[in-house]
């Protein structure tokens, strides 16, 4: 089944430049691919192009109104805060199995039957974007890793290279793990100015991830990363 929860180990680590750079490319290769955004706090209408949720909408091909926006965004909030605050605020409240309901039927429907182009590949992978790092709360309850694991999907944990960064992701990485969330790939996003290098993240994490596999996207070449991604299609 091709289709992957992407979260990460904060906010503005990359999950939505990763989702689209995934969803252009997977596109490209004649897949035809679908991705969510469930929860979207900070949301403003009339910004609603730059929102993850538009960005989205456009790496498909899709026109930003307001039916796409409830078709792929349907929690949407105004205040850029975590989504219980951000609820909170608009007097509303996240109900944790409608959110698992929903996710789920994300990707039940287009993987129920998965035909293969000629490479072999499922044509309809299915990417569901969480909302900042993984022990942001939805709600009292529940937090973006219960949804991770109650969504019953694989996850690709973007993280970064800053000074900082191997503690973050390791911490994420068990924190899932605690859950039974399964974790696909870690995709390390290069951190601009960092006086960590892409490389030397890299070379430490697999010391201590248990074999799951890291790949590096570099800001000054994406695309290898984004390629060696092939095998979330498989
Ligand atoms: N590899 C990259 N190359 C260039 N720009 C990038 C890259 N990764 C992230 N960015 C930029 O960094 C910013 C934050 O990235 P992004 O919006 O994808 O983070 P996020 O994890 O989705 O954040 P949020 O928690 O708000 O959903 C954006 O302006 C994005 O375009
Ligand atoms: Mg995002």
């Amino acid at each position: 089944m091709s289709a992957y929860f992407i979260t990460g180990t904060g906010t503005d680590i990359g999950k939505t430049w990763l989702s689209c750079a995934l969803l252009r490319h997977w596109r490209a290769e004649g897949c035809v691919p679908q991705a969510f955004k469930p929860v979207l706090s900070g949301f403003d209408m009339a910004t609603a192009e730059t929102s993850d949720a538009g960005q989205l909408l456009a790496a498909l091909g899709r026109e930003i109104d307001a039916a796409a926006l409830d078709d792929i965004a349907p929690w949407r909030f105004s205040a850029p805060l975590s989504p219980d605050m951000a609820a909170a605020r608009e007097g509303r409240h996240i109900d944790f199995d409608a959110l698992v309901s929903f996710t789920r039927r994300c990707f039940a429907e287009r993987t129920r039957s998965i035909p293969v182009n000629t490479a072999g590949h499922a044509i309809f992978p299915v990417l569901i974007e969480g909302v900042g790092g993984v022990m942001v709360p939805l709600n009292e309850t529940h937090t973006v890793r219960d949804w991770v694991a109650a969504s019953g999907l694989p996850c690709v944990l973007v993280a970064g290279s800053y000074l900082g960064s191997l503690s973050h992701t390791l911490t994420a990485l068990e924190s899932l793990r605690k859950v039974g969330a399964g974790v696909t790939a870690i995709v390390v996003n290069e951190s601009p100015g960092s006086p960590v290098s892409l490389a030397d993240t890299i070379a430490t994490l697999r010391h201590h991830v248990g074999g799951v596999d890291i790949v590096a996207i570099s800001r000054d070449a994406p695309q290898p990363g984004i390629e060696a991604l092939a095998f979330l299609l498989s």
